[in-house]
């Protein structure tokens, strides 16, 4: 891989340098960089930082300012600081450390990892007017016949959640090159090969406050607040890595 292909691969990915080496499919000293480059990689274990809210958080429509910075600050901010801790404590495994709590360290990093991209994600895709439009209108169109019935199916599972805990992903496969709507019923059960396009949190935290039991009309107020933009800039990367990764 060329320096101007990697450079512009590392740009798509936000310099995510672990996609970047997968989509590299190259080791030696493209791995060196990956490592380098890598959030909490190298010696830096541990030092992931939350990421500010992308918006006002009382603005959004239906869902109110003390739910969405309890979320954002409890919630999500505590996902942070367990997966610094857990890097922290993984960095100091060695071959006598016991396999029960080296496999405990590597579920917590996998959920905590997890859940930082899906809060990211989440909150990202709110702040919006709700209307979709452009290249995205036009994929859900085409592949699940209308818009209408895309949204029924990413509603119908978000509400499948209901009660529990979980997460509704709108992703590119990047393994058979179309979106689809996935489920996860905890943080780790995340399709292997995708980009997330837009995320549901159905975690209770995300709308009990609000809605007590009422996760129907928690749905239809993140609807309302869908920032479809954030939606079509992640489209766009996600298709331009798919074609990189044809190439
Ligand atoms: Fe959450």
């Amino acid at each position: 891989m060329d320096n101007a292909r990697r450079d512009a691969l590392k740009g798509m990915l936000g310099g995510s340098a672990a996609l970047v080496a997968l989509a590299a499919g190259a080791g030696g000293v493209l791995a060196q960089e990956a490592k380098a480059a890598a959030p909490g990689g190298g010696s830096d274990f541990g030092r992931h930082e939350v990421a500010a809210l992308p918006f006002d958080a009382g603005k959004l429509r239906g869902l109110s300012q003390q739910m969405i910075s309890n979320h954002h600050g409890k919630n999500y901010a505590g996902a942070v600081k367990n997966l610094n801790k857990t890097e922290e404590d993984l960095a100091k495994i060695g071959r006598d450390s016991a396999p029960y709590l080296v496999a405990g360290l590597r579920r917590a990093e996998l959920t905590y990892t997890n859940s930082v991209i899906y809060h990211e994600h989440y909150f990202a895709n709110l702040g919006g007017d709700g209307k979709m439009s452009g290249r995205i209108e036009k994929l859900v169109g085409d592949l699940w016949g209308s818009k209408g019935k895309w949204e029924e199916s990413f509603v119908t599972t978000g509400l499948s959640l209901g009660g529990g805990s979980g997460w509704t992903v709108l992703a590119y496969n990047f393994h058979t090159g179309e979106l689809r709507n996935y489920w996860s019923d905890n943080h780790t059960t995340a399709l292997a090969y995708g980009k997330p396009l837009l995320v549901l949190d159905m975690f209770e935290h995300a709308y009990q406050l609000d809605y007590g039991p009422n996760h129907t009309k928690y749905v239809e107020a993140f609807f309302e607040n869908i920032n479809w933009d954030e939606v079509n800039k992640r489209l766009e990367k996600a298709e331009a890595i798919a074609k990189l990764l044809k190439a």
